[in-house]
């Protein structure tokens, strides 16, 4: 047997699942039972009834997915695969800054610690930000860890004061303006599709902004042959294996998130054979992040 076919027996005997995000590498997607972008990932690790979910994505990710499963064993092939822009928001701070605005509501994007979202009132995706902010009755928002996203939904809702944390995905923030131009000129047909991660210059030339399934679904449905892709580089296989003869380009050399890419078919083969890397949340921690995820799911899905 090959390692791959190794996994799937593993992942049977265990009874468990496997969920990937769209950022994985392509062979992590391949073997996947799931793969998703950060809201439709969350609802299946809420979800699904096998008794082990195996996460295969970042720190975040497999914390939200314990907390929304609290009675599954959630295992993840790399432990210290982080989010950089996760990191950039602490609970000493943010609880500081909820004592200067006592009456903001407080919205956390997913990619969050569960300490901070434990705090917050409600979580949001990049796919379901627009509609839970219209379900915010508060013109008051503190909004973190993404500048980016934040001011991108700020820019929906006018009558909003938005406080915006300073906090950034180092791999979105680094695209310019200037290097999806220069794919422009050389690719003059090709349609924009921006991750909301990225920054304004760049959301402002953008076609169309939305999440990873969001530009998946976008250049799938698109007569258009020609796309250039401002997110992060995994989302390529999936837009390939669904749109074979539709070209797709990626400004700069490579946008690759190092932590996305740790899983390898080795680790996640240790992982199930060991049954390691098991990931917990201390309880009142788990309590009030359960409670910022719910609301997420409930606000996402009223008046839609
Ligand atoms: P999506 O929810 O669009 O998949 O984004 C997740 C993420 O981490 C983007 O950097
Ligand atoms: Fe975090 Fe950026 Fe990686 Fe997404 S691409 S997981 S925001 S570091």
């Amino acid at each position: 047997m090959n390692l791959k076919e190794e996994i799937l027996k593993l992942k049977k005997e265990r009874n468990a699942i496997i969920l990937a995000h769209y950022y994985q590498p392509a062979n992590i997607q391949e073997l996947a039972d799931v793969v998703g972008d950060s809201y439709y990932l969350s609802e299946v690790a809420r979800d699904s009834k096998e008794n082990v979910i195996v996460f295969c994505g970042v720190r975040f990710m497999a914390e939200s997915t314990k907390i929304l499963s609290p009675k599954k064993k959630v295992l993840m092939p790399v432990l210290d695969a982080g989010c950089v822009m996760a990191d950039m928001a602490s609970e000493e701070e943010l609880i500081k800054l909820k004592e200067k605005y006592p009456n903001a509501s407080t919205v956390c994007y997913i990619n969050s610690t569960a300490k901070v979202k434990s705090h917050c009132d409600v979580a949001v995706t990049s796919s379901s930000a627009l509609n839970i902010l219209r379900n915010i009755d508060n013109e008051q928002i503190i909004f973190l860890p993404d500048k980016n996203l934040g001011g991108y939904i700020s820019e929906f809702f006018k009558g909003k004061e938005f406080i915006l944390w300073d906090g950034y995905c180092k791999y979105h923030n680094n695209i310019n303006k200037d290097q999806i131009l220069n794919l422009k000129n050389k690719h003059e047909n090709a349609k924009i599709l921006v991750h909301p991660e990225c920054k304004k210059e760049v959301r402002d030339i953008a076609d169309y902004v939305g999440s990873t399934s969001g530009i998946i679904s976008y250049a799938t449905k698109s007569e258009n042959i020609e796309f250039i892709i401002a997110t992060e580089e995994g989302i390529l296989h999936e837009l390939k294996k669904r749109n074979p003869d539709k070209k797709f380009f990626i400004p700069g050399e490579t946008i690759c998130c190092i932590d996305m890419k740790k899983t390898t078919l080795e680790n996640l083969y240790d992982t199930l054979l060991n049954m390691k890397n098991e990931i917990f949340v201390e309880d009142d921690v788990a309590k009030n992040a359960l409670r910022c995820l719910e609301n997420m799911h409930c606000l996402a899905k009223e008046n839609v």
